[in-house]
């Protein structure tokens, strides 16, 4: 089977979905060329656990910093990625990073509104999609390079039902107005970049990961991080034309947005 793609980025890799993304990737019979893993704090000890660890298993992966709320270090990792990949382009962003908040309406403040859409929204999807976009239009200009595809150039934003106004009623038993706002206005965002992006032969698809034993997730989590991840990567491979401004869960399903 052919690599997903050649060169891989993907943020928040210094745990959870993020770091078995990269394992898996990184640990795949046929690797990516280039696997690009961005943390916001490569010195704190998550960072440096991560970094020996997935170092060890491969020396095609390179580190960068990119702290999504922070467009210095967000241009940072776009210099440093596109000079390791020479007259390359990014064939795949992964943008995994993101935060949660359980406020509800009665316990719910402005600043941890906002906060939720500093990350996930703004930083973590329009920002870094923002500073990334050259690195992946040169790579959907590649020689021989048609239709949409992640091997070609692809944008996969980490989403979650939670996040569906469609669901919303049928989940209300975490109302997390903060998280679950921010993940549908990234929802629209994902949309918006498809409809935007196809032309320039970029795909876009939001994943929701499922319910993943992770620090977000919880133990109370019925999904172990190598299940979903494994489902995500089977599902990334298979993006079409077709696919592209899909809402996705792990194991290929459509989910109303
Ligand atoms: N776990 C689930 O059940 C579940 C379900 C649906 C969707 N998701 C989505 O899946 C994605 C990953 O979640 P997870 O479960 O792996 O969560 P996690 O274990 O809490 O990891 C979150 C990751 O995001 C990073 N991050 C947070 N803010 C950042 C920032 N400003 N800049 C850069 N990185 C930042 C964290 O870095 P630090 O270590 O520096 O904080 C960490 O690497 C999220 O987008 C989440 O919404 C998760």
């Amino acid at each position: 089977m052919a690599a997903l793609a050649r060169s891989v980025l993907v943020t928040g890799s210094n745990r959870g979905i993020g770091l078995e993304l990269v394992r898996q990737l990184a640990a795949s019979p046929r690797p990516p060329q280039h696997i690009f893993a961005t943390c916001r704090d490569p010195e704190g000890p998550r960072g440096k656990w991560m970094l020996c660890d997935l170092l060890e298993l491969s020396s095609t992966l390179l580190f960068a910093l990119a702290d999504a709320v922070n467009l210095p270090s967000i241009r940072g990792a776009v210099r440093a990625v596109g000079s390791h990949l020479k007259d390359q382009g990014l064939n795949l962003l992964i943008n995994n990073a993101g935060v949660s908040s359980h406020a509800t309406l009665r316990s719910l403040d402005s600043r941890e509104m906002l906060s939720a859409f500093a990350t996930n929204v703004v930083g973590a999807l329009v920002s870094l999609l923002q500073e990334f976009l050259p690195l992946l239009e040169k790579a959907a200009k590649g020689v021989g390079k048609e239709g949409l595809s992640c091997s070609r150039a692809a944008v996969i934003n980490i989403s979650t039902k939670l996040g569906s106004i469609g669901l919303c009623l049928k989940v209300p038993e975490a109302p997390m107005y903060p998280y679950r706002a921010s993940k549908a206005a990234q929802n629209m965002v994902t949309r918006c970049m498809a409809a935007e992006l196809q032309d320039k032969g970029i795909l876009c698809v939001a994943i929701h990961p499922g319910w993943v034993k992770t620090d977000m997730g919880t133990e109370k989590a019925p999904l172990m991080v190598e299940h979903s991840v494994q489902g995500i990567l089977t599902v990334l491979a298979n993006l079409s034309q077709d696919t592209s401004g899909a809402f996705l869960d792990w194991e290929g399903n459509t989910l109303p947005w």
